[in-house]
């Protein structure tokens, strides 16, 4: 007679919690393969092999400057002016530094920054940085390249018309096309009306004319451009740089984004420079002990403040 085996049960409970185990770490692991954003600074650094120049906070006073944007509130609305000590505008001064070394390596004055995909706030880091160094006394033009849907006229109070896109095609010369002094040593160029060929444009031998006139004429040249994954432009203008930023946005872009993008620059001849790792929430509990560069100074100003 067959004497019936009895169900080990405490052996297929500790496995089928081991196998659960096991399920949970293989799903988080896929999970942050393939779809959670970088969520701090080590994670890029371990895994692309791109260093880290600048962490960006998260701020929520950029939030009110958006409404008031789009609520058409005329006038400059600039973090850096308005908010001039909130910690993304001591970030990006600490930005500076790591700057000066590698515009001075490439003996070009112009940086270019870019990122994976849009909404990363590559055009929040040109605006804010380019009036950082014109306050700190340089002389800076800052040029919105992204003739796909730029917007950082938006940020200084002007509208987008009379800018590169015209430029570009002939229309106007350099005296219209840059805004003089949009804040004291910035002047602003415009995307201008969106054309129906920006890549054209932006591989254009005017473009690359005209910014060796605007390296002649000033200490910074700031050019924001569209995402690198978006549009095969911005790799192409990138060996025109003298240092090539991507910008990646905390618990959004990905680590394959980033390593894609700085794989795509590579092959346009110009590697990135570095990142910068922006709207990073710094409230977050598990960021506590987290200290870097300009955070850290903002926190010790605050303190003796
Ligand atoms: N550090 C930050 N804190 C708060 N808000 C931010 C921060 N950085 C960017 N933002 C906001 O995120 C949004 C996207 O930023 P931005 O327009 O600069 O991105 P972008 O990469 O230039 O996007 P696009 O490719 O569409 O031009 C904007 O509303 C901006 O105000
Ligand atoms: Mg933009």
């Amino acid at each position: 007679p067959k004497i019936p085996v009895k169900p080990q049960k405490p052996l297929i409970v500790a496995l089928g919690g081991v196998l659960g185990l096991l399920a949970g770490v293989a799903l988080a692991i896929v999970r942050s393969l393939f779809m959670g954003g970088i969520r701090n600074p080590q994670e890029i650094e371990a895994h692309t092999g791109l260093s880290v120049y600048s962490v960006v906070p998260f701020t929520q006073e950029q939030l009110l400057i958006e409404q008031r944007i789009a609520a058409k509130t005329p006038g400059l609305q600039l973090l850096t002016v308005s908010n001039p000590e909130s910690p993304p505008v001591e970030s990006l001064r600490s930005l500076r530094i790591a700057l000066q070394f590698a515009t001075l390596e490439a003996g070009n004055n112009r940086v270019m920054i870019t990122g994976a995909t849009p909404g990363v706030g590559k055009s929040f880091i040109s605006a804010n940085f380019a009036a950082i160094m014109a306050i700190a006394g340089k002389r800076v033009i800052l040029i919105d390249a992204d003739m796909r849907k730029g917007h950082i006229h938006q940020q200084f109070g002007t509208t987008r018309e009379n800018g590169l896109s015209e430029r570009l095609a002939g229309m106007i010369d350099d005296t219209r096309a840059i805004r003089r002094e949009v804040i004291p040593n910035l002047d602003l160029i415009t995307t201008g009306k969106l054309p129906l060929n920006p890549a054209d444009m932006m591989m254009s031998e005017t473009f690359s004319n005209l910014l060796d006139t605007l390296s002649a004429q000033y200490d910074l040249v700031v050019i924001d451009t569209p995402p690198v994954l978006v549009a095969a432009d911005a790799a192409a203008v990138a060996p025109l740089a003298g240092a090539v930023l991507l910008v990646a946005r905390a618990d959004q872009t990905q680590l394959g984004e980033l390593n894609e993008s700085a794989k795509r620059l590579v092959q346009a001849g110009k590697p990135a420079s570095g990142v910068i790792f922006n709207a990073m929430d710094m409230t977050r509990r598990h960021y506590g002990s987290y200290k870097y560069g300009g955070y850290r100074y903002t926190e010790y100003k605050y303190k003796a403040g």
